[in-house]
């Protein structure tokens, strides 16, 4: 069961976007239902050493809910190659379809095809930025537990990266997906207050509107697309860090439908397969402001 003692609502705490280190939540405290460990359909799932080196990386980030303090992981030749594989080729395609508020916090946070970013050193500019704040984490964790951090301008971020059999697919999230996709748009103030606003309705949503939230979120967050000077861009982390999603979102076979709330929020999806309809936002401002009134009703 996920516990996180903190007691606010919803009402009280929609205009107040600033999270004070005071306020956030003990880590220690956290408990999450269930944190992923790696499957048997992973591409590493049978490479013993591949194995050793992500439960040496997950154990970081179980230190850091002890202790409080973030270890920068020390990335081997191998691994800063899977990176430098990945964000080369994601960064051409990036420059086609990627929406320009992304390129320019790719930039802001010192992101480039070259290394692997540290979350320590993207903390510190997000921090100066819109004060969100990234929090290591081993695996997958349940939907509320994962959301409600948000409440807390807060994103669980795993550290490892994936298999080099297979740079171009993860069935987990890795450092690619999280600094890729994630987390250069926490840099915006819109969807940075947006993401606190889907943690704050997450810690009082029920079983059902945390169904609804978790779509929400899937077509925002993970495979959201945003309009742009009449064109359509992508800001969703599961595009952005996925060539393959990414050309298959621009192509004829996907339904780009504007985005409409209550359709979002009861739209069925499958998770490993390719996106048959995905929605365009008119703007992040707008989506925070849809998403306020919404998570506003889970009071009444
Ligand atoms: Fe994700």
């Amino acid at each position: 069961m996920f516990t996180d003692t903190a007691t606010s609502t919803a009402g009280t705490v929609l205009e107040n976007f600033i999270v004070r280190d005071e306020d956030l939540p003990e880590f220690k405290d956290l408990e999450f239902e269930d944190i992923n460990q790696l499957h048997l359909d992973h591409p590493g799932a049978n490479d013993t050493e591949y194995r050793t080196r992500r439960d040496y990386i997950a154990s970081l980030a179980k230190r850091f809910r002890e202790t409080g303090e973030i270890t920068d992981v020390d990335y081997t030749d191998e691994e800063q190659g899977i990176w430098r594989h990945v964000a080369g080729r994601l960064e051409e395609l990036h420059e086609q379809h990627a929406s320009p508020f992304y390129l320019q916090a790719k930039r802001d946070l010192g992101i480039t095809t070259e290394r692997i970013p540290q979350l320590t050193e993207m903390n510190r500019r997000l921090k100066e930025l819109t004060g969100f704040r990234l929090a290591p984490i081993e695996g997958l964790v349940e939907t509320r537990g994962f959301l409600s951090l948000l409440s807390y301008r807060t994103m669980l971020s795993t550290q490892y990266i994936r298999h080099h059999s297979r740079p171009d697919y993860t069935p987990e999230p890795d450092i690619v997906h999280e600094a890729i996709g994630h987390i250069p748009m926490f840099t915006n103030p819109s969807f940075a207050d947006y993401s606190q606003f889907v943690g704050l309705g997450a810690k009082i949503a029920t079983d059902e509107q945390l169904e609804e939230l978790g779509r929400l979120y899937w077509f925002t967050v993970e495979f959201g697309l945003v309009e742009h000077e009449g064109d359509v861009k992508a800001y969703g982390a599961g595009l952005l860090s996925s060539y393959g999603e990414l050309e298959h979102a621009f192509s004829d076979e996907v339904d780009r439908r504007p985005f409409n709330l209550e359709e979002v929020i009861n739209h069925d999806y499958t998770y490993s397969d390719m996106q048959p309809v995905l929605y365009v936002i008119p703007s992040y401002a707008e989506l925070k402001e849809v998403t306020k009134r919404y998570i506003e009703s889970f009071q009444k």
